[in-house]
């Protein structure tokens, strides 16, 4: 579909945002897993030609694209199969979740990127979660073995990327936080306690260089590792350096909510409704609380949303909900996005090549994944829906 006239479709469906609709989570989980047997049957037909891409990730102008296990975004399609499992308790997707995990076991010795929270933990830690397999474990803790090996002590933090040497030395981007679960476990697995201390220096540091004095938060954050002192704070997937990348805020409020969970550090506590404060007062988003793509972009509102963005703050907010004095306002702000993304976000049965919601944008000032449908929404989405879910109870 030209790409304005659905923004316009968009826009005005959401100034229709559907204020009294309750979340109906066994409605999502029903036709999530139709279209989930859709998107497993062209899984299987792309895998027969090309056999090393592994998992779904987007569609991109029309085209299903499949990916090996080194893409960061590898394990998101087993780690649904897992919560499909869960949800249901149906042996047809315990075998489907252990089948298409194995896949990605090899990237437990990954030492070329900081993403192996999102590659593995994400199906193993859901797998061992759900199954006690002691394998699984395993995998985890040489996965944090792995991780450790970017861990700089002068900087005190992980660096994320190897690549592009000529714009940063030792970067470290927000969504670096998400791979923090990956050690806490592996900790508590071990009672090594190596892994958490990296985890807390990595949180303590960003959460000095990392974000502005409204709680947004910048993309990259470079370091000298010779003095330990930044020396460029940056964006790249991001508007501009001086923007609010909504994924970003996203990634930041999990990423404290989760280091609360570990820690109960109240500085933790205290970051996480700082970023909560950001995301939920800003004007710039619509009715409907998704946000569009950066919170900064000049063209708003002709611009894409983001609709994992939505899903991963919505899964924050249930379990911010549990800890903070603001508990009410943010599952209120969570059942509103989940109510969103299942109305207006939800592909038709049987399109998009079986994901499960549309409107995402994965990097803009590429050019690339702008306003499709993606693994990581799907998987947050799914989360956010066990989590309203479990809320309850
Ligand atoms: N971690 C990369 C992204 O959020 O696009």
């Amino acid at each position: 579909m030209n790409l304005k006239i659905n923004l316009l479709a968009l826009l005005v469906m959401s100034c229709f945002y559907p204020m009294a609709q309750q979340v109906n989570v066994a409605k999502a989980f029903e036709l999530a897993a139709k279209q989930t047997h859709v998107l497993i049957h062209n899984v299987d037909s792309a895998r027969k030609v090309r056999p090393t891409l592994v998992s779904p990730r987007t569609v991109e102008k029309g085209v299903f694209k499949m990916v090996n296990s080194k893409d960061w975004t590898s394990g998101f399609f087993p780690a649904e199969l897992w919560y499909f499992y869960q949800y249901t308790k149906d042996k047809k997707w315990l075998t489907l979740a252990k089948k298409y995990t194995e896949d990605i076991k090899k990237e437990q010795f990954n030492k070329g990127t900081h993403d192996l929270g999102f590659m593995i933990y994400c199906p193993f830690g859901n797998g061992y979660r759900l199954t006690k397999d002691t394998a699984y474990k395993g995998v985890i803790i040489q996965a944090a073995k792995s991780l450790s090996t970017r861990f700089n002590a002068k900087s005190g933090v992980i660096k994320s990327w190897d690549h592009n040497g000529d714009k940063w030395k030792f970067p470290v981007i927000i969504d670096n936080m998400m791979n923090l679960e990956l050690l806490f476990e592996a900790s508590k697995f071990t009672n090594d306690q190596s892994f958490a201390k990296i985890a807390i220096s990595h949180a303590n540091t960003t959460m000095r260089n990392h974000f502005r004095p409204d709680f947004s938060s910048w993309h990259v954050i470079d370091y000298d590792t010779l003095s330990g002192n930044v020396r460029n704070k940056l964006t790249a997937q991001g508007y501009a350096n001086e923007s609010a990348w909504a994924r970003g805020q996203a990634w930041g409020l999990y990423g404290y909510t989760l280091c609360y969970r570990y820690t109960k550090n109240l500085a933790y506590l205290a970051q996480a409704d700082g970023i909560a404060g950001f995301i939920l007062s800003n004007k710039i988003t619509p009715a409907d609380g998704i946000p569009y793509w950066d919170y900064n972009d000049p063209a708003i509102p002709n611009t894409s949303r983001d609709a994992s963005a939505a899903a991963i703050i919505a899964s924050s907010l249930y379990e911010l909900a549990k800890y903070s004095k603001q508990g009410a306002e943010y599952k209120a702000a969570a059942d509103k996005i989940l109510v969103s993304l299942s109305t207006l976000y939800i592909s038709k049965p049987g399109t998009n090549y079986g994901f499960l919601l549309e409107h995402s944008t994965g990097h803009h000032p590429a050019k690339s994944e702008i306003d499709v449908p993606i693994n990581y929404a799907d998987y947050y989405y799914l989360e956010a829906l066990l989590r309203h879910q479990n809320f309850k109870k």
